[in-house]
């Protein structure tokens, strides 16, 4: 057992899970500022072998494990989580108006089954906020994840859902290395559904195409057991080269083949999505679907339920170009990057 699953944990787990995150993010923030903490934060996590070296949409990697998208929405940490080991890291969901998100309570934890319910709705402090705190330099590659604003009074209906993604898009490209397209966060209620009508993916890439596209873009995807669907937005995406890949997103409310041994009726008392190992099996299926339809033609951002090396090992044998993680992190600490890297170095 890790110094975080006996001591840390079992402080952080008293607090409601929402103001544990903050005030982990808090320190991280804090350390971060230290050369010092940083130092002797890459010293203990970071794993460094020539095998493990990879790329993702062009952009050199040091190894095949990133943060997911939801840890660090504002890139308040990116200077302490760029020393935890990872390869990259992807920041957000940025949207390009601030939003509160959803009534809060909006995270949950199903410590039974090493889950997290999420309901969010991607509250975020808007794209010039995380413009001016990523204007430093930084130990590795950074995604920025745009979302559409979510308002509750303006829901996604027309033209100004694509004027919202470029407008976050234009502010925000310059500082990442890759930008990924969170097309369906599952707790925008009045969003999540917008992009089904999929001529609506080829309608924002086209406006994006406007605003002189200079970062890959990787469209993160509302999970679908459909290969024809997924066909389909792979076609559109042909149509638009600076698209470089894919990611799959955790699918909204609470499909019944998720492997949770939680009572039903407890579940159904937490709103919002599930993350970590009960969504594995569910994404991973997906994953190789979509890997049949694009081949090596595109790269693929694997998350759901990477909490081992195992785990990782799965989805990069399914086609994964890099897998990234977050619920994991809650459950086993900082030490679980080092952990995966080098169980995966054992597999090599
Ligand atoms: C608390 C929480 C917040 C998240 N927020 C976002 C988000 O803002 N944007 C996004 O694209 N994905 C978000 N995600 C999804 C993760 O990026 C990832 O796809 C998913 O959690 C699966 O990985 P995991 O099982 O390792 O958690 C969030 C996940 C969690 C648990």
């Amino acid at each position: 057992m890790s110094v975080y699953e006996s001591a840390v944990r079992p402080l952080l787990f008293r607090l409601d899970p929402e103001r544990a995150h903050n005030l982990t993010l808090a320190a991280s923030e804090l350390g971060g500022r230290s050369s010092l903490v940083r130092r002797a934060a890459g010293r203990a996590f970071t794993v460094r072998d020539p095998r493990l070296e990879t790329s993702l949409a062009g952009i050199p990697l040091a190894n095949p494990l990133g943060l997911a998208a939801g840890f660090d929405k504002n890139a308040r940490a990116v200077r302490m989580l760029g020393a935890l080991g990872f390869g990259h890291l992807e920041i957000g969901s940025v949207s390009a108006d601030a939003s509160d998100g959803n009534p809060k309570p909006r995270l949950f934890r199903v410590p039974q089954d090493e889950a997290i319910v999420v309901a969010y709705g991607v509250p975020n402090e808007g794209a010039h906020a995380v413009r001016e705190r990523l204007s430093g330099p930084r130990r590795v590659p950074v995604g920025i994840n745009l979302v559409k604003t979510n308002d509750p009074a303006k829901p996604a209906a027309g033209p100004e859902v694509y004027e919202d993604y470029a407008a976050s898009f234009a502010v925000l490209q310059d500082r990442a290395d890759y930008v990924a397209l969170n097309l369906s966060c599952p707790n925008s209620a009045a969003d999540r559904d917008f992009f089904d009508e999929l001529p609506r993916i080829d309608a924002l890439l086209s406006r994006l195409a406007q605003e002189d596209v200079r970062r890959p873009l990787i469209l993160k995807l509302k999970p679908t057991r459909d290969a024809g669907v997924l066909r389909e937005i792979v076609a559109i995406a042909d149509g638009h080269p600076f698209v470089s890949g894919f990611a799959i997103n955790l699918p909204s409310g609470k499909p019944a083949d998720l492997n949770l041994t939680v009572a039903r009726d407890s579940l159904d008392r937490m709103p919002g999505a599930v993350g970590g190992p009960p969504v594995e099996a569910f994404v991973n299926a997906i994953l190789g679907t979509l890997k049949s339809i694009t081949g090596d033609r595109y790269d693929l951002i694997a998350a759901g339920g990477v909490a081992s090396a195992e785990a990782a090992y799965t989805k990069l044998q399914l086609g994964a170009t890099v897998v990234q993680l977050y619920t994991g992190l809650i459950y086993h600490g900082p030490g679980l990057v080092k952990e995966i890297l080098t169980g995966l170095l054992a597999r090599a």
